[in-house]
């Protein structure tokens, strides 16, 4: 097969940040994808129903001449308003709430620190339908780094799903074999998206030949077991699991550090890097299900109504994405050849 037409896919989980940055990377997302699911790790995190609108305005005017739709997120806390919190669902702010335990990743030192605390907000949501993204890590110092995934699913994610029996719950960029089964565990109430870089490397990657820091995300990069349950999950068609890139830009100085940003700016060769994968596991077939259809209707939102297509042509991958004077962002697959690329539209 070397063209596929498909409904327009989605990216259900991606970090556009802000200021010069988001008018560099917002446009990749655009040019893709109809929707997206924008992460709310900003800063200062984007904790009320007036801080997404405002923020949603600066992400349109950033993707001005594209047919492209934010779907905004509420960073909770465990001060969040749930008076606020419902008012933006219902007033079509907000689509979903993103939980981060706190200090687990970037810009996540607001992050829910006492699930107790958030347990009156996720009741609320649960009976006005919203769902609830989750950063699936405990990140305790005293659990290894490869085990935080595993360490969620067994303290936090399975006692939330007894507490709030009608929570609908998407496991965000999921990474390992235990991930994939407790979605299929809990079909209907849970979801997962999966990202280009976890279904293409494993964990060698990040040392390959030396220290690679643009292969460095979190969650980590996994055993080569997880990466193989990972493909075959999002390749099965089943509807628990769709697509969402967290393409998440850093500065190439920041990433390249003697601390460095975790986080893999996906976005300009995602839906190339998406079908690399369809293809060697012979299931291009399934792309569509995976890109444009399981993730509305998990969120219970219609699929796009309008076409694209995909075709085999190698294309190249822009090096770097230069963000004005602050410097510039190294993407995945940046400088290589391609094998997938949208079709012109016709
Ligand atoms: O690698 C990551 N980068 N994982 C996250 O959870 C956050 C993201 C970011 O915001 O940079
Ligand atoms: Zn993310």
């Amino acid at each position: 097969m070397t063209r596929l037409t498909i409904r327009k896919p989605d990216d259900w989980h991606v970090h556009f940040r802000d200021g010069d940055i988001l008018k560099s990377v917002a446009p990749f997302t655009a040019a893709h994808f109809a929707r997206a699911i924008v992460m709310p790790n900003l800063v200062p995190p984007v904790t009320t129903a007036k801080m997404a609108a405002d923020y949603r305005a600066r992400i349109m005017a950033a993707v001005k001449g594209h047919a492209f739709t934010p779907l905004m997120t509420c960073y909770l806390t465990d001060d969040t308003d749930r008076r606020d919190l419902i008012a933006g669902f219902s007033d079509g702010v907000f689509t979903a709430v993103k939980l981060y335990p706190a200090h687990a990743t970037t810009n996540s030192a607001a992050g829910v620190k006492s699930i107790d605390k958030v347990m009156p907000v996720l009741e609320a949501m649960a009976e006005a339908g919203m769902r609830l993204c989750v950063h699936g890590e405990v990140p305790l110092p005293e659990i290894d780094v490869f085990d935080r995934e595993k360490a969620f699913i067994d303290r936090v994610l399975l006692p939330l799903l007894a507490r709030v029996p009608t929570l609908k719950i998407i496991m965000e960029h999921v990474t390992t074999k235990d991930g994939v089964a407790v979605v299929r565990a809990h079909k209907d109430r849970l979801g997962a998206t999966l990202t280009p870089q976890h279904l293409l490397y494993n964990r060698n990657a990040l040392f390959a030949g030396g220290l690679r820091p643009h292969m460095y995300c979190l969650p980590v990069l996994k055993r080569e077991e997880h990466r193989l349950a990972l493909r075959q999950a999002a390749t099965s068609g089943e509807p628990g699991f769709f697509l969402g890139t967290d393409s998440a830009p850093h500065l190439r100085h920041l990433k390249e550090a003697d601390c460095g940003c975790a986080g893999v700016f996906g976005a300009p060769a995602a839906l190339a890097a998406y079908l690399k994968v369809f293809e060697e596991e012979k299931a291009l077939d399934r792309f569509e299900a995976f890109a444009s259809l399981n993730g509305p209707a998990f969120y219970g939102l219609p699929p796009n109504e309008e076409r694209v297509t995909l075709e085999k042509r190698p294309s190249l991958v822009c090096d770097e994405v230069e963000v004005g004077k602050l410097g510039e962002i190294h993407p995945l697959f940046g400088g290589d050849q391609v094998d997938w690329s949208l079709a012109p539209a016709s």
